[in-house]
């Protein structure tokens, strides 16, 4: 299902519906970006605001993106403060929204929609201050090689969002060309169950780094 049209439509549920990817994902961000200082952070694929709350109270200002006018209001109605600023617009586009400079840009869940990588990194480098941060948090590569993707139930049946496998080596590849160096990669289980496949990967990258993994 065309991926603006999928998360228009799960807006409603997307907060209520049990997921293990969201909720592991937000224990991940959390434990990822608490011990980094950033003042002006760039939050793509923001949804209904699930992080941008956690976010918002260690940054000075944050610029949430999204394209599903859907979700953004959810996170509108979570979020009142004047330092969080909503865009609506798709990250496959040009980045036209913001002439800023960014010391944290993150995508949680997001990148699993978008085909090209280059073309985000390479706009990430634009837009970003030395010694920036990127923190991607996304369904594990090896769950996807196991055949999940991001999906919901409604009346009319399970719907299937459309989505990319990412290797770990195009993050890391793509990152790179760009002067992104990898800092720190984890990955998540759950119950922490390392017996099992992780659900969730998590790369943080630094622009400049010198002592790079
Ligand atoms: C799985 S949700 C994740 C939402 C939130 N980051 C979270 O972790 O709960 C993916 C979000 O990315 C947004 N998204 C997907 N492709 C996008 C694009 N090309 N431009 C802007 N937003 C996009 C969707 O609208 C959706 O809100």
């Amino acid at each position: 299902m065309n991926v603006k049209t999928a998360y228009q439509a799960w807006s409603d549920q997307y907060d209520s519906n049990e997921n293990k990817t969201r909720d592991l994902e937000a224990i991940a961000l959390r434990s990822v970006l608490s011990s980094i200082d950033f003042h002006k952070v760039l939050e793509f694929g923001c949804g209904t605001g699930k992080n941008t709350v956690w976010l918002e109270t260690k940054a000075d200002q944050i610029t949430a993106v999204d394209f599903s006018e859907a979700m953004i209001a959810k996170a509108a109605e979570k979020i009142k403060s004047a330092n969080t600023k909503f865009i609506i617009a798709d990250i496959n586009k040009p980045w036209d929204f913001t002439h800023e400079k960014y010391d944290l840009i993150t995508y949680s869940l997001v990148l699993e929609h978008i085909q090209d990588l280059d073309a985000v990194f390479s706009r990430c480098e634009l837009v970003t201050n030395d010694q920036a941060y990127i923190y991607v948090g996304e369904l594990h590569p090896f769950k996807q090689y196991a055949g999940s993707k991001a999906r919901y139930m409604t009346e009319s049946g399970e719907q299937v969002v459309t989505c990319f496998t990412h290797h770990i080596s195009e993050f890391v590849q793509a990152a790179n060309k760009y002067g992104f160096q990898l800092h720190l990669l984890e990955e998540w289980f759950d119950n922490n169950d390392k017996t099992q496949i992780p659900r969730i990967l998590t790369l943080l990258f630094q622009k400049n780094l010198t002592n790079s993994i």
